[in-house]
């Protein structure tokens, strides 16, 4: 990793960022100068504490969203919180020293999703949390719980809201419903989390049988190895009882759907949300029809919908999981650790 100064007119306050320019790739991750920013009207400042990693950072590095990953350079990394420390002319939602949120898509107030409100996120297209000061727009941010710490708070823009729109604001599961979660990540453990809270019985998938024992601890009901069974879709079934499970989180894609279809009851709901085994439909479409199944797709969501969800998390004292804090520096340590799967939750940074 390089270390690169730039220098400004004398008298110029600068900050430090971590910027991705001149390629796509995690060799191309830097640490530059950049200006102080300045609120205009309706922004605000934040002085970042601290951040959290997502598969999607890791994709966006490689230019993996092809021109809607944004342009270099890029400050990466979509999640994370910090303070509010300048406030625009005519700023009245936040004050000085809030602890806030940047919105995965801040321009998502309310309200339906549009490209306009799905096409603007942080962490490309635009400039994400690694920045020791970060220039925003007022409504772009939401309050951070207060029972979290800056590192856990961090974990809730992209994972959490993720798991939230999915199982509550387009799932509206219900006490007693029966979720299949697949996966250990950072998303896949606030849906456990959630699925728990809201009631509901929860079946985890995952690759060891380890991280299948910590599930476990954390409230799963059932728990399978999708390595040792990699038809499992009449095994959750067996599980489930019925004619099945109400509710899928899927994020594994092309190599899982064929199973959930499998799994999911009648009129049941798969929450599309990842491709981690690929990105094309290779499935029964008929099963899809035959069973009336629901396939709904998820990208993260409103801050209204983060406001309920932070609401719910304080109501609960929800704590995230978090696997593992890097500092600062150690981004692209993080970003290794992360794609090798090791994890169990949330990779996180803190901006010192
Ligand atoms: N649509 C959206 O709004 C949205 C938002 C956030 C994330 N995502 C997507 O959701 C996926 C997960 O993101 P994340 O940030 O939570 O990733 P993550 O923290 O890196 O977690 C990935 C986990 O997925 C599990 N996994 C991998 N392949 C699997 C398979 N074939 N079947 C079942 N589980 C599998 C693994 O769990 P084990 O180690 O337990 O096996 C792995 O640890 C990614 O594709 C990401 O792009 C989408």
């Amino acid at each position: 990793m390089v270390m690169r100064t730039l220098v400004y007119n004398e008298g110029v306050p600068t900050m430090r960022v971590f910027q991705l320019e001149g390629g796509w790739s995690a060799d191309h991750l830097v640490i530059a100068e950049r200006p102080m920013p300045e609120p205009g009207p309706g922004q605000i400042v934040l002085r970042m504490r601290a951040a959290s990693l997502n598969y999607r950072d890791t994709v966006v590095i490689q230019r993996g969203y092809g021109s809607q990953t944004g342009q270099l350079p890029l400050v990466p990394v979509s999640d994370g919180v910090g303070e509010v420390v300048a406030l625009g002319a005519g700023v009245s939602r936040v004050q000085i020293g809030d602890r806030v949120c940047p919105m995965f898509s801040p321009n998502w107030i309310g309200g339906r999703p549009t490209a306009a409100r799905l096409g603007a996120t942080l962490g490309g297209p635009l400039n994400g949390v690694m920045q020791e000061y970060m220039l925003i727009d007022a409504e772009g941010v939401a309050l951070a719980p207060p029972h979290l710490s800056d590192v856990e708070a961090a974990t809730l823009p992209c994972a959490a809201l993720t798991a939230w729109s999915a199982l509550v604001t387009e799932g509206k599961i219900e006490p007693g419903d029966r979720v299949l979660i697949q996966g250990t990540g950072g998303v896949s453990l606030f849906a456990l989390q959630f699925a728990k809270m809201l009631g509901a019985f929860t079946i985890v998938t995952s690759s060891s049988s380890e991280k299948l024992e910590r599930a476990r601890a954390l409230g799963a009901d059932a728990t399978l190895s999708y390595r040792e069974t990699p038809e499992w879709g009449r095994s959750v079934r067996d599980i489930a009882g019925g004619d099945g499970v109400d509710h899928i989180v899927e994020v594994g894609g092309q190599q899982t759907l064929p199973q959930s279809l499998r799994a999911i009851r009648p009129g049941g709901t798969i929450s599309m949300i990842g491709v981690l085994s690929g990105p094309s439909m290779e499935a029964r479409l008929g099963l899809i029809v035959t069973r009336q199944v629901r396939l709904q797709g998820i990208t993260v969501g409103s801050r209204d919908s983060f406001e309920a969800m932070a609401r719910a998390i304080s109501q609960h004292q929800l704590r995230p999981v978090v696997d593992r804090v890097f500092t600062f520096e150690e981004l692209p340590q993080a970003l290794t650790y992360l794609v090798s799967g090791a994890h169990f939750g949330k990779v996180c940074i803190t901006h010192g």
